[in-house]
């Protein structure tokens, strides 16, 4: 067997895209002179990978939709994408949107595809084959969303597009661990949120051709990949309040360019404050269209889970009426059986960087009161699950304290102390999970496991915290059916560091 036949059989065996090998060119690789006065071919700034598309928030028979993109650099071609059970039977409709033309560098100018496939089944293994000038270049295979009933695995880990060899081993073990999706917790690409840094430290590692530990994986290419909005991911300064200067960086907020969610979140409130000259702004919101502003937050089911993905931003309100009411009524009309928040700032941590952005805590009570089982966030890089809390706030001023880098909300917690995942495995009340070792440097290596240092006194001392890990990198991996939930928290050398068993 070549070498080129293994590595076809290793994304045969995961899922995923095959490049073939009729226009290596294509890529800019080739060894070969190209005749003169032949067209140039486009080089590959993002190489195809999948995304959740648009669609589908609730899971529909005959409704799915999945997204195939890929980015070039300027240089056009004609592309064609068909897919079916057999690759060929139906012809997707691709958008172009140029990204970049304003910025200060030529190189900066890129062209965005996205392919959307609709009217889709569930979990069904769809081919696709991508045709660039009348040439196939690339086929893959893709599996849509599974159904109630059927046992998902996904991962979750953020904080994490750095460059560091830690973001490529943790790549390297979420692909491993072959998860039916990711669920990333936001701090996506440092330290910007850039389509240039997207380029350099996103789609390389993620979407890398081989899975190695110190390369990545093609983890992009195998399944969709959800994330939500952290602080790095908008991060440019704007005044007293944080939001995306396009004076400074005209290719930010790559979040609203690279990513195809769903768009079943509210339109308005709390969203990115922008600022800059007009062409640049008009620029981004032509590349962005419709998914700027309403894709900042948005839900989604898989399986038996029902995901909830909010923008936790230091510019958004979580006692503003209108995002509580979309709250409520996405929550009131979930019926999956586990329940899941996820959003970048760690309501509850008690890391020494970030455990004073608690405002995201106002919602615990709506929360409570409709049956969120998890809370999964970011921002803290290292590791806590707390045990299982309700918590019932007595002073919102930090929550509404828009702008602020501390927003303290003090309240009264009841703790559970008996749930352990292992005998006793019916929590009383919500976990929240910080799995914000994806990457970047590790913060507090001197709490590791020393749980006379896990409590606050601006929380009263209270200990909430179960574990804490802040040695290594580490990601999460979730296996759930509808009436069992397990997580382990696996290393960046694939070692398992934490294990719970939840149960209906
Ligand atoms: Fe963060």
């Amino acid at each position: 067997m070549t070498n080129e036949l293994s590595r076809r059989s290793l994304f045969q065996a995961a899922g995923g895209i095959t490049l073939l090998s009729l226009v290596p060119e294509a890529f800019g690789e080739s060894s070969q002179p190209r005749p003169s006065g032949s067209a140039p071919l486009p080089v590959f700034s993002a190489l195809p990978y999948l995304q959740p598309g648009p669609h589908g928030s609730r899971l529909v028979e005959g409704e799915e939709s999945i997204v195939v993109a890929w980015q070039t650099d300027a240089t056009p071609a004609r592309y064609e994408l068909t897919y079916g059970p057999a690759g060929t039977e139906n012809v997707a409709t691709i958008s172009t949107t140029p990204r970049g033309k304003e910025g200060r560098r030529f190189t900066e100018f890129r062209l965005n595809y996205v392919a959307t496939l609709e009217g889709l089944s569930l979990d069904t293994r769809y081919r696709y084959r991508l045709s660039m000038d009348a040439k196939p270049f690339a086929e893959g295979w893709f599996t849509t969303r599974k159904g109630r009933g059927k046992k998902v695995r996904f991962v979750a880990f953020g904080d994490n597009s750095y460059g560091s060899m830690s973001d490529r081993a943790i790549a390297y073990h979420a692909y491993k661990a072959r998860p039916d999706f990711v669920m990333n917790v936001g701090d996506t690409v440092y330290y910007e949120g850039r389509d240039g840094e997207f380029g350099r430290y996103f789609f390389p590692v993620y979407n890398a051709t081989e899975a190695e530990p110190r390369i990545g994986a093609p983890l992009m290419r195998s399944v969709p990949v959800y994330t939500v909005l952290g602080n790095h991911d908008v991060e440019s300064h704007s005044g007293g309040l944080r939001g995306a200067d396009f004076d400074k960086y005209s290719d930010a907020l790559g979040y609203f360019t690279n990513f195809n969610l769903p768009m079943n979140g509210p339109a308005t409130p709390c969203p990115v404050p922008l600022s800059g000259e007009a062409k640049r702004l008009d620029e981004f919101k032509n590349a962005a269209q419709d998914r700027h502003p309403r894709m900042a937050n948005y839900s989604f089911d898989y399986g038996d889970g029902h995901f909830l993905c909010l923008d936790s931003n230091v510019y958004v309100d979580p006692t503003d009426p209108a995002l509580q009411q979309w709250i409520e009524e996405d929550l009131r009309t979930a019926t999956a059986p586990w329940k899941f928040v996820v959003l970048h700032h760690a309501p509850f941590n008690i890391g020494i960087e970030h455990g004073d952005e608690q405002h995201m805590r106002a919602l615990s009570p709506l929360f409570e009161s409709l049956g969120i089982d998890m809370v999964l966030s970011g921002h803290e890089h290292n590791y806590q699950r707390t045990r299982p809390l309700r918590f019932s706030p007595t002073d919102l001023t930090g929550a509404k304290a828009v702008g602020k880098g501390t927003r303290l909300v003090p309240g009264r917690f009841t703790v559970d102390r008996n749930f352990d995942g292992v005998r006793n495995t019916k929590p009383d009340g919500i976990v929240y999970l910080t799995t914000g070792a994806g990457g970047h440097d590790l913060y507090n290596l001197e709490m590791n496991d020393r749980p006379e240092s896990w409590k606050r006194e601006w929380d009263g001392n209270v200990e909430y915290t179960a574990v804490m890990k802040t040695d290594r990198h580490s990601l999460t991996v979730f296996e759930m059916d509808a009436r069992r939930l397990e997580l382990r928290q696996i290393d960046e050398w694939g070692r398992e560091i934490d294990r719970v068993v939840f149960a209906k």
